[in-house]
């Protein structure tokens, strides 16, 4: 049996929403013995699933463990191509340096790497990211979009309006966007976007979105040094949040919004990224490799580009960096 048809065995089970359904039945349609059934099962039970059997009428499932595998994120996924490919560990160093590898062997568009806990997660700028086990999404995307590569660094921004209708519609906290890709709640982080290409010079061949997302830590369970600046939605919310579902929501808008910026272009997601924004019409300081900035900020162009208003009154456009208020 393929692990497809494994989670098509767990499928059956939570349809069955608690009902015993028959090991024969399964063998049958499956086209396997009764024992290889069992043999799964027992599979499941060692991933965490508590299973129950009644004699002569079969399997039941009696609990779902925390786990953000295929199988869990499928319950949920309402999507046409994204996530409909998951890879999924335990642990790993990175999702980006699997999904940038999976790209390259031209995996398609939409596949997902996810993991559990991320040994070397990384942020932006060569950061460190923080990815405890069981604790968050840690997850990248490979997209395949029809862009150009100039409409490249808008994927970001398209991401970043994607996670935030993922949010709210999960949890009914709404975030706001710190631009270019940072996600805030009550003035901490709850979310980082890394996005990277793969690309030649005027065709994109990939770009991968790296989602970090603080789901159920508590406080006690971020390092010292983040306390201060970052946040998860249990800490937020007061409960925990259910991780594959908040996935497979993620996917639904990042999908949705990626087709709405092909065809559309950026204008819908600007109006979309402005009205989470908490950067536009604040007094900002932008560092950049090089430089360092400071004035209001009074909107994003259609390249995605923040622009400041300088004292002098010059209209300033910063492509990336960091900004403070
Ligand atoms: C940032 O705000 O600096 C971006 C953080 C991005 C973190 C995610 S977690 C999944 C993916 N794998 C990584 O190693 N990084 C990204």
């Amino acid at each position: 049996m393929t692990s497809t048809a494994k989670s098509e065995l767990l499928k059956r089970l939570f349809d069955a929403d608690g009902e015993p359904v028959s090991g024969q039945n399964l063998a049958d349609e499956f086209g396997v013995s009764r024992t290889a059934i069992w043999k799964y099962v027992k599979e499941l039970e060692q991933e965490g699933y508590e299973i129950g059997t009644v004699r002569k009428k079969g399997y039941y499932l009696i609990s779902t463990p925390d786990r953000v595998n295929e199988a869990n994120i499928k319950k949920y996924l309402t999507t046409e191509a994204f996530g409909r490919t998951i890879r999924y560990f335990e642990s790993c160093d990175s999702t980006q340096f699997i999904a940038h590898e999976l790209a390259q062997e031209g995996a398609q568009d939409g596949t997902v790497v996810v993991a559990e806990e991320q040994l070397t997660g990384k942020g932006r700028m060569a950061r460190p990211w923080d990815s405890k086990a069981y604790k968050g999404i840690w997850m990248s995307v490979i997209t395949r979009p029809h862009l150009t590569p100039q409409q490249a660094p808008q994927m970001t921004l398209v991401a970043a309006v994607a996670i935030t209708r993922a949010i709210e519609e999960v949890t009914g906290l709404t975030a706001q966007i710190k631009w270019p890709n940072d996600l805030l709640i009550n003035q901490k982080k709850i979310t980082g976007i890394l996005t990277e290409l793969q690309a030649d010079p005027d065709l994109i061949k990939s770009i991968i979105l790296g989602i970090g997302i603080n789901v159920n830590q508590s406080i006690e369970e971020f390092p010292d040094e983040l306390t201060s600046i970052a946040t998860s939605l249990k800490i937020e919310l007061g409960q925990s949040v259910n991780r594959a579902k908040l996935i497979a929501t993620t996917l639904k808008y990042l999908e949705e919004y990626t087709k709405l910026y092909e065809a559309h272009g950026f204008s819908p997601i600007k109006l979309l990224w402005e009205s989470y924004s908490n950067t536009i019409g604040r007094r900002i300081r932008a560092t950049m490799v090089n430089q360092t900035v400071e004035g209001l900020a009074i909107g994003i162009t259609e390249e995605g580009m923040l622009e400041l208003k300088l004292d002098d009154g010059t209209i300033y456009g910063v492509y990336s960096g960091d900004i403070e208020f």
